[in-house]
Order: structure tokens, then sequence, then C-alpha cells
């Protein structure tokens, strides 16, 4: 029985690929491309590519609440499309959640690649592992995804900023009460800008002339959070701070509005990052020391550059690598640049980041 079945069962399979084999040769000339068409109908991605050519990239924001992020937005999906490239833009508004289930959503639209600014390093593995089931590459956007294949990372040193930060305000106070106001926990960056900071400050500390007496990250950057968080260092010191380093210019804003309220806006060095318009107008008035400006313009365009490359899998040459954790990152690392009084015209200005008008508007 088992036998007759199994010669009758192969008569019929070779019977089935003759048809399979004969159907195929039929439509191999003048239909052959209806025919591979369909498979790549399935796939949204393919798709795409196939009906215009052009490739879709899936821009994944945790948040567009400072102003750089706006900055990024329009300059990234400006560079993709100068190459060509479109570009689907979704912000989760620090969200883990509301981020994962949008890169879901751009992952079933077929972008041929999702590039992504983690609001949470961990939580966002899983959308590496998703992007990565439907063969969709995944680029970090200047925040780190970390324990996870991401294909890319590109950014700034962000361990530079940090030590940009320390050193600007070591310059001013070397010693005394310093006060830490870092970033948001869930950031990779939060902890690079912090790990930089301490590169300058602990030396200090060991040798006795600062003392670290407040220390704390900020909720989701969230500049209230800053604020609330200032106040109370200031309260549980009486008041008695020397200097604040403060991981960007949000979380500065915070820290001299708490300030301000004790009437020590401007009597206590503060640092801050982004050159924001507010930060920069800070310090021609004199309230907030420093910032550290990142060509926000240089980072879009490499990013949208690379992302290109890696949709079409070419080879993005990078020549770093970061651990996340599981892996080393190939990484793109841009170089910060620190900003005082001293240098605003020859740096945000020359650059056309703002306008002189805008930065000079309140000075005297
Ligand atoms: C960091 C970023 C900074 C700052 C902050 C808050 O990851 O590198 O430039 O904007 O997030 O969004």
């Amino acid at each position: 029985m088992k036998k007759g079945f199994a010669k009758n069962g192969a008569a019929l399979l070779i019977l089935a690929l003759v048809l399979v084999l004969a159907a195929c040769g039929k439509s191999g000339g003048s239909e052959g491309s209806a025919s591979s068409d369909k498979p790549a109908a399935n796939s949204a991605a393919g798709a795409d590519a196939n009906k215009d050519g052009k490739i879709k990239i899936g821009f994944s924001m945790d948040t567009l609440q400072e102003e750089r992020w706006q900055k990024d937005r329009d300059l990234f999906k400006a560079a993709a499309e100068a190459l060509g490239a479109e570009v689907e833009v979704q912000s989760a508004n620090s969200d883990d959640a509301k981020q994962i289930a949008q890169a879901e959503s751009l992952i079933s639209q077929g972008v041929d690649i999702l590039v992504v600014v983690p609001h949470n390093a961990e939580a966002t593995a899983a959308i590496v592992e998703k992007a990565h089931a439907a063969g969709i590459k995944v680029l970090a956007y200047d925040r780190l995804i970390k324990n996870s294949d991401v294909d890319l990372y590109v950014s700034f040193d962000n361990e530079r900023v940090g030590e940009m930060q320390a050193e600007a305000i070591t310059k001013i106070v070397s010693k005394g009460k310093f006060v830490y106001i870092g970033g948001s926990e869930t950031d990779n960056n939060a902890h690079l800008f912090k790990k930089g900071a301490f590169n300058v400050l602990q030396p200090l500390i060991d040798k006795g002339d600062i003392q670290i007496v407040y220390d704390q990250f900020t909720k989701d950057w969230n500049p209230a959070n800053a604020l609330a968080n200032m106040e109370n260092a200031l309260t549980a010191n009486n008041n008695q701070i020397d200097a604040v380093v403060a991981a960007n210019d949000g979380t500065a804003g915070g820290v001299i509005q708490a300030l301000a309220a004790q009437g020590l806006a401007g009597k206590i060095p503060v640092s801050g990052q982004d050159a924001e318009l507010a930060a920069v107008q800070r310090i021609v008035e004199g309230t907030q020391t420093m910032t550290v400006y990142k060509p926000i313009k240089a980072l879009a365009e490499k990013a949208a550059e690379l992302a290109v490359k890696l949709a079409k899998g070419e080879d993005v040459g990078a020549d770093k690598k970061v651990n996340n954790g599981k892996i080393d990152v190939p990484s793109v690392l841009l170089d910060p640049i620190s900003v005082d009084k001293s240098n605003i015209d020859a740096t945000v200005i020359a650059d056309g980041f703002h306008s002189k008008e805008d930065v000079y508007k309140n000075a005297k």
C-alpha cells in the first residue's frame, strides 16, 4: 500500500512540475513582467519601488518638543527628497508604545528603510526586530538604539558634548557646590553627556575642589521637570549653589527660571546644548554661559545620504563602531562646537542657524 502510494505520489508530482514549467515557459516572453510583478505587488515595499522607483523612508521621531527636532525633520526631509527619496514622518510624543505602533505602521506601509530617533533606547530594540523581520534596515538617528542589531548610528560625539559643557563651566567656577541637571534617563545620549561632563568634573571632585550637591535626570527632557529639580536643589542647599551643568538648552531654561525666582539668574554659570534661539539670546543677556552647537544640517544630510545607501544595499562606509550592549554598531559621529558669547557670530550666525537680528533682538 505504502509503496504504491509513494509511486503514484511521485508520478503526480512530476506531472505537476511539467505543467508548472510549461505555464512558466508560456508567460516567460511577453507576459513575463506581469507574472514577476505579482509577488512584488503583495509586498508594499516592492510595489512602491517598482511603481515610481523612489526609495521610501520612514522617519520615526520621539518628539518635536525641542526646536532642534523641527529642524531635523525639515532638513532631513529636504535632503532625502533632493536624493530622489520620499519621507513619511511620525512623531510619538515621548510615548514608547506609540513609537513602536507608528514604526509598525510605517513597516506595513512598505517603507524601504526606517530612520529612528528613539524615545527609549531599550524599548525601540523591538522596532529593529520587526523591521528586520520585514527585510527593512534601521538607522538610529542622533540617539543610539541599545541591545539590538541596528544597522547604522549617525550622531555627534555626545561624550564630547558633555565634556564641553563641564569645561566651559569649570573655566568660570572651579570650586564649590555644583548641580548636575541631566537629560532623560531613557535616552542613551543623556548618559553620554553625563559621562563626558564627569570626565571633567571627577578630577576636581577627587581633589575636593568641587562637590556635587544635586544630581538628577530630567524625565522626558521636560523643562518643567528641570525647573522643579532646580527648585529642590536650591531649597536643599539654602540657595548656596555655585554652578550648574545642565544637559541641554531646554533643561537650562528651567534651571534659569528657578534661579531667576531667587534673584540668582546671571550670577551662577549654567551650561546648555542645541543652540536654540532662546538659549543663544540668554547667552547674549548673560543668564546662560554656553551652549553646544550641533550643526543639524550636516547630521540630517549625512543621515539622508546613508539611509538611501542602506535602502539600496550599498556600502555606507561608516568609519567608527559604537557598542550598544549587543553589537558594535557601524557609526558616523560628527563634531559638536562649544559656543559662548565670544563666538556666537562665527558659529551659529555664520552658519545661518539663526539670524543676527534674532540673536541680538533683546540686546541693549
Ligand atoms: C538628545 C539630543 C539633544 C537634545 C535632547 C532633547 O538626545 O541629542 O540635542 O535635544 O535629546 O531632545
